[in-house]
């Protein structure tokens, strides 16, 4: 079986053949940030805002950038020439590094471990899309920085199982009586006409496409708010939608086995679809 190119620490090389050590702080503590980028016909969708953001988590967890933006581009576009498809994601992730003991305290002088691979961008089959999806709901019992993109994603992965276990696509986490994100989604309300969007704070990710989203409800006069959504309001939504790098704008149509609107994707939600499709159609162009 062929392997992907991925870049390990300097090295370009068979994915196959990548090795880390398991003292390496990723892997003890999760210690370390990541970021997943879809790429169009090999074209990277908004690199800059990505990596901007892993800036910010790297700052957030006290991890100096290990690579320049021209570095991290110049790997990133290597790996992507390398793939075998045109469609892409591309994950990357920096790590503490590894020591030569376990010990929670930063190490000293060593270096971090960077990481690029790409897979073939999973889409979501056309049955699905005009369907829409089901979610449940659970507590959010994540920790205080859910802004950051960190790798320890335990709490991420067992929402998103209590999901799957039920046969459902994502869970839908709540704070305090308060809608706050998916497990691996950014989560949008519609009600009366109007979009509604929680606000970026420490509660959950500041998600590339849901900026997206926030921007072609403003350029096509959607009347839109982000303010804090009440687990009420979910409830009694004509629309939920789902939104991330690899789902794009996904609407979620029963909500722990209750339809949501009228159990069918909205009218909202496939317009901004559409809008989501031109707009990435337009930007790839214009490259
Ligand atoms: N997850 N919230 C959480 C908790 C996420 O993990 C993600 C994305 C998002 C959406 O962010 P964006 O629009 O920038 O993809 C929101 C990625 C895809 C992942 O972990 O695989």
């Amino acid at each position: 079986m062929t392997s992907t190119t991925c870049y390990l620490n300097g090295q370009y090389l068979p994915l196959a053949d990548a090795r880390i050590s398991p003292l390496d702080r990723g892997f003890l503590f999760g210690d370390g940030a990541y970021e997943v980028i879809p790429v169009y016909s090999r074209r990277p969708f908004r690199i800059d805002e990505h990596l901007q953001r892993l800036q910010q988590t790297l700052d957030g967890i006290r991890l100096a950038n290990p690579l320049t933006l021209a570095e991290w581009r110049e790997r990133i576009e290597r790996i992507v020439a390398a793939a075998p498809f045109d469609d892409q994601s591309v994950y990357l992730q920096v790590t503490r590094g590894a020591d030569a003991k376990r010990d929670h305290a930063f190490p000293a002088g060593v270096p971090p471990t960077v990481f690029v691979f790409t897979a073939p961008l999973t889409t979501t089959p056309d049955a699905v899309r005009a369907a829409g999806v089901a979610a449940v709901t659970a507590l959010d019992n994540r920790w205080l920085r859910c802004d950051l993109k960190v790798v320890a994603l335990l709490a991420n992965v067992l929402a998103r199982q209590h999901a799957v276990d039920q046969g459902c696509a994502e869970t839908i986490l709540l704070r305090e009586g308060f809608m706050i994100e998916g497990a691996a989604s950014n989560i949008f309300v519609v009600k009366d006409g109007v979009l509604l969007a929680p606000p970026k704070d420490h509660r959950m990710l500041p998600g590339i496409t849901y900026d997206v989203v926030l921007e072609l409800a403003a350029q096509h006069g959607v009347p839109h708010k982000v303010r804090e959504i009440f687990e009420a309001e979910l409830r009694t939504a004509d629309e939920v939608w789902m939104t991330s790098s690899t789902k794009e704008v996904l609407a979620i149509t029963t909500l722990d086995s209750q339809a949501v609107g009228t159990g069918a994707p909205g009218p909202l939600a496939q317009r901004m679809y559409d809008w989501y499709q031109q707009f990435k159609d337009e930007v790839m162009r214009r490259g």
